[in-house]
């Protein structure tokens, strides 16, 4: 964390992105006098800094941060104070001190200083935040729930260089004349002293992309916009004069040389129509994948006359349940896994926990029930996704049999799923060294390979401790490896109710942070009874660390209630009984290196092994589609943020189903998005317009950075929040959400499953 303009630019943190990797993040203070519409004042508690303070060097300023719900309720503002101040003593701001040489060519010829500290932000649960204090204002101003898109825009304007609604839809045009003139009007908007260096340019090509959507929309890329400059720089100086960039950009627009007509024709492969929300045009859809998500798609897409195609680029349906590690299953119980339109049939045998491949035999009756194995194309996949050159619809390019081909269609629907592609493996140094084995959970898939040796198991989520526990069957020595521990939740909560009823219930539900979501009523309520959720909390982890007899020095450092939403494992005993027997040993900490006969972690310790397991989860990839197309989809280091985990706004056309949101019932999930679909393409339910979506996410995503834990998922990830998940695609498609009334005890306390839904699917279907 650095002072001035970085400290600026640290501004960016509180909507763009919230500590991925631990990096400090600052928010310069901003005037009163930039409060607009729809900001809310925080107050830093305490007297102002005065500025002479600043030279002190024990400086110490203790105050608090009232979150906005104070400015509104007494009572709340005096709860707040009692419970964050008197309590927590969390809003106190002791404030270090940073010294900033600040050099001239290489010489440092004075010194700056900056006075920093943490504060908290955010409600319900409050995330650090590493300030600078610009010691002329005692006043932080951040966005509150109710802010409209134009006050973020002033502030970008005024203030902050907020970067949020870049690709609002564009203006009208506000140049006149023939397209020449228009051009040589953006060039002089730009110019700096009568020639366009490469930063001003930046700014001009996204005037261009505005002014000519068509042709140049995509030209805000700067994959694309290198390009256009070096073939528009005529005497490759550097810098754009006005002819050079009127008659380059004309050039490009009406191209008459080769260089000139490759370059628009790479532009057209990244060049999207306008986001339309009337789709009487579907008649044909390319799904991508033929996992449960994939599956319930074309279903629901054929029930209302719509062609499907799906590509699969393994041998059947059923996706990571084809194959996966060693003995793997379900962690739920299966009426929590079940499609919502077909539930397991009576004489269908299988386990309570159903191992995987009784769980890949039900997708498979699935997919011949609904004869889906007829519009499958197995063994194929999909290599390249083009937008149709302007037009509405996608060119899909596929590979079979090393045959390249392509297909048109008029939607497209991506179900490549969170979880089976490609594996993340953080691989240390000298891992060419080591002569053992390196695995992926998702490549463990016999543990006899394990059969008498040395295993190291890296991570600490339920892939790697299941992996830990079969390895333990069969080797001679087993060390799981893991950089933080995560609460196990038990099947049985003390060993006699099903977890299903804390989780899965409205009740249970409501202990969770609330959603932006939530009616005043609701807030307030959450708010005033956060001692009571707390102790809850505190007596589940109490509960948890009891059932599964956790050493202290493997409490997790996160609540439960924050926890499980980093992936959570519902585990039975037997990691706990290795552990005690001494069967698995465990230790926290990560493999710095690799040596022949094992791997050294970062304390030094050394570990010998025959084979290391990495459980360390999977990255996301969608390469399938263009870089700028990428851009477009706006992914950020905490995931995808799409309008209801669906629908990118500012890419036509294309739905991502399954594979981006997590529940801990995902195929009823998938269910609930895939009927979302149905409605939204047969026109039975409209879109918000475009500047509403956006906002949508926003809310979504401010929501998420404030109290989830980061990670490169955040953006999909919904866990135990599923019922409010749920709760937002049943009102969209214009259902009751309460789905157990008038059984008011049944709608508090019982459960959802996907038999809740049912009647939703048999109405869908008639
Ligand atoms: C071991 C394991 C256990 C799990 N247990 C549970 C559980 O208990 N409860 C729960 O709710 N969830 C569980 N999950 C989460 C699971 O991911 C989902 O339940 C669900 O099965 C995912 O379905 P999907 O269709 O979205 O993705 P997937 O099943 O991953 O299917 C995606 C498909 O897309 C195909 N594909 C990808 N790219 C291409 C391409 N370019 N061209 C063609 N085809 C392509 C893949 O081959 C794959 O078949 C578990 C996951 C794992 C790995
Ligand atoms: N039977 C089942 O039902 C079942 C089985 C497997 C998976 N799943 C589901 O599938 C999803 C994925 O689970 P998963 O366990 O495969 O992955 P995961 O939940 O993403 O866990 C990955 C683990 O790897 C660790 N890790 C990541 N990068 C690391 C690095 N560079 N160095 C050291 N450690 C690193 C993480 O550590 P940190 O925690 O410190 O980030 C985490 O513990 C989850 O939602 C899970 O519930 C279900």
């Amino acid at each position: 964390m650095t002072h001035g303009d970085k400290a600026r630019e640290g501004a960016l943190a509180i909507s763009e992105q919230v500590d991925l990797i631990g990096r400090a993040q600052a928010i310069t203070p901003l005037h009163r006098n930039s409060l607009v519409d729809g900001w809310r004042l925080l107050d830093i508690g305490g007297p102002k800094i005065p500025r002479s303070d600043v030279k002190g060097t024990a400086f110490r300023k203790r105050g608090f941060i009232a979150p906005e719900e104070a400015h509104q309720d007494m009572f709340k503002a005096f709860f707040v104070i009692w419970w964050q101040v008197v309590l927590c003593r969390r809003f106190t701001v002791p404030l270090s001190r940073q010294i900033v040489p600040v050099k001239v060519d290489g010489r440092t010829v004075s010194h700056k200083t900056a006075y920093y500290g943490s504060i908290f932000v955010g409600h319900p649960k409050p995330q650090n935040f590493t300030v600078v204090f610009d010691t002329g204002s005692g006043h932080l101003f951040l966005p509150d729930r109710s802010c409209e898109v134009r006050s973020w825009l002033c502030i970008r304007r005024h203030a902050m260089g907020f970067n949020i609604y870049d690709e609002l839809p564009a203006p009208v045009s506000k140049y006149h004349g023939t397209e020449k003139q228009v051009l040589a009007e953006i060039f002089l908007q730009h110019a700096q002293g009568g020639v366009l260096p490469v930063t001003p340019w930046y700014d001009a090509s996204k005037s261009l992309a505005r002014e000519f959507p068509e042709q140049l929309g995509c030209l805000d890329d700067p994959a694309i916009l290198g390009r256009v400059f070096q073939m528009i720089d005529d005497n490759h100086d550097g810098i754009l004069d006005q002819d050079e960039f009127v008659n380059g950009i004309h050039e490009l627009l009406h191209p008459t040389t080769q260089e000139a007509k490759t370059l628009r024709a790479r532009i057209a492969k990244a060049v999207l129509p306008a986001v339309e929300n009337d789709f009487g045009h579907v008649k044909s859809v390319a799904i991508i994948g033929a996992g449960v998500a994939g599956l319930q798609v074309a279903r629901r897409l054929m029930e209302i006359g719509i062609s499907c195609t799906i590509f699969e680029k393994s041998e059947n349906v059923g996706g990571c349940w084809q194959k996966n590690y060693a003995d793997f299953g379900l962690q739920v119980p299966r009426e929590l896994f079940e499609f919502p339109d077909f539930p397991y049939p009576d004489d269908f045998k299988c386990d309570l926990f159903p191992t995987g491949p009784e769980v890949q035999a039900y997708i498979e009756l699935y997919a011949k029930t609904f004869k889906l194995y007829d519009i499958a194309q197995f063994k194929t996949t999909v290599v390249e996704l083009q937008p149709s050159g302007g037009q509405r619809g996608w060119t899909v390019v596929f590979e079979k049999e090393k045959q390249r081909s392509s297909k048109a269609f008029d939607y497209l629907v991506v179900a490549t799923g969170m979880y089976s592609w490609p594996p993340h493996i953080p691989l240390a140094r000298d891992a060419s060294k080591f002569k053992g084995q390196i695995l992926h959970s998702c490549t463990f898939t016999d543990r006899k390979v394990a059969s008498g040796k040395k295993v190291v198991v890296v991570g600490g989520g339920k892939s790697a401790v299941d992996n830990a526990v079969s390895a333990a069957k069969e080797g001679s020595q087993t060390t799981l490896v893991c950089r933080s521990w995560h609460w196990p939740v038990p099947r049985y909560l003390l060993n006699l109710v099903p977890f299903k009823y804390a989780t899965y219930s409205r009740f249970g539900h409501w202990f969770l942070h609330p959603h932006h979501g939530e009616g005043a009523t609701s807030t307030w309520l959450h708010g005033t009874c956060a001692p009571v959720k707390w102790l809850w909390w505190r007596a589940v982890e109490f509960m948890f660390r009891g059932q599964f007899q956790i050493p202290s020095s493997m409490i997790p450092e996160e609540g439960v209630e924050t926890d499980l939403f980093s992936g959570g494992q519902i585990l039975n005993y037997d990691f706990r009984d290795m552990l005690n027997s001494g069967k698995i040993q465990t230790i926290c900490g990560a493999i710095d290196k690799f040596t022949e006969t094992g791997v050294v972690l970062v304390d030094g310790k050394e570990l010998d092994a025959d084979m290391v397991i990495y459980g360390t989860g999977f990255a996301k990839n969608y390469d399938i589609f263009d870089k700028v197309i990428q851009k477009k989809l706006n992914i950020q280091k905490d995931g995808l943020y799409l309008y209801r985990n669906v629908i990118p706004p500012q890419v036509p056309d294309v739905a991502f189903i399954g594979c981006e949101v997590s529940t801990f019932n995902n195929i009823l999930t998938h269910g609930l998005q895939a009927l979302w679909l149905q409605k939204m393409l047969s026109g039975q339910m409209r879109l918000p317009k475009p500047g509403s979506t956006e906002k949508a996410i926003q809310k979504e995503q401010a929501w998420k950075r404030t109290w989830m834990p980061p990670a490169s998922s955040r953006a999909s990830l919904y866990q135990l929040h599923m019922t409010k998940y749920h709760d937002m695609l049943v009102d969209d498609i214009g259902a009751k959400r309460f789905r157990k009334m008038p059984n008011c005890f049944g709608e508090l306390f019982m459960p959802y499953t996907a038999r809740d839904f049912a009647g939703l699917f048999t109405e869908a279907s008639k």
